[in-house]
């Protein structure tokens, strides 16, 4: 696992944030190909949807992930903004490209509609972590209470996962795995449970570069 370290620690982490856009720009150029199917917004919402649920997870997993000794911690602020922007330009596919700004609409789906509802409170769960992911933000709030605002993660990650299950049809495979990641990872953040692992891994994990 050291060796793994050291080289994680010579990956620049503009890596992550080049391979973070690629998802967007492949689907930009299927959108300018007409490659997207009988209905290209509908396939740019869920696209954009699920990398959104994609990034947030991967966010959440990189704290319980120093368990096994990995330490990913320096990738994890790029994975978590490119959550919010992926969710945020989601929101902004379905407000310009499904619901043609029609305001009525919109206002009528997000009193109406469950899922958009419970949508709409992950992504607005998301809101003040991206404005506090700069390092004057960290500096401004302390330590303690910006990592007691970023507990919001674990809202908008549920709130994602609980509308992508009130989206589908019947009860379907996909949400559902990423629900039960989801409560994995909230599981993990038990004071009690966190406490047990940091014990068996001490040894392993190496500390925060
Ligand atoms: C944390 C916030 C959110 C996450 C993680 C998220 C994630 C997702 C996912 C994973 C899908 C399904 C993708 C698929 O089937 O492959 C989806 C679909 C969708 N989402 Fe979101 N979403 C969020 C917020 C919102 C918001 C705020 C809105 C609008 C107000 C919205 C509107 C939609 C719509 C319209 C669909 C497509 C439904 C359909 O026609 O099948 N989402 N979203």
């Amino acid at each position: 696992m050291d060796r793994l370290n050291q080289w994680l620690r010579r990956v620049p982490t503009a890596v992550v944030w080049v391979l973070g856009a690629l998802p967007f720009c492949w689907l930009i150029a299927q959108a300018a190909t007409n490659q997207l199917g009988p209905d290209p917004v509908k396939a740019i919402e869920l696209s954009l949807g699920l990398w959104g649920l994609q990034f947030l997870i991967a966010s959440l997993a990189i704290t319980p992930i120093r368990i096994l000794g990995i330490n990913l911690l320096k990738f994890r602020r790029a994975l978590g903004v490119y959550a919010f922007l992926y969710v945020m330009v989601h929101f902004l596919a379905w407000m310009i490209l499904d619901m043609g700004l029609r305001l009525d609409e919109v206002l009528r789906d997000l009193t109406r509609r469950p899922y958009i509802i419970v949508g709409m409170i992950g992504l607005l769960a998301m809101l003040p972590l991206a404005l506090t992911s700069t390092n004057a933000a960290i500096r401004y709030l302390g330590g303690a209470r910006w990592r007691s605002l970023h507990r919001l993660a674990y809202l908008a990650g549920l709130a994602g996962s609980v509308h992508f299950i009130l989206l589908v049809k019947g009860w379907q495979a996909e949400p559902l795995i990423y629900a039960l990641a989801l409560l994995c990872l909230l599981l993990l953040r038990l004071p009690r449970v966190k406490i047990g692992l940091r014990a068996r891994g001490k040894s392993r994990a190496p500390q925060r570069v």
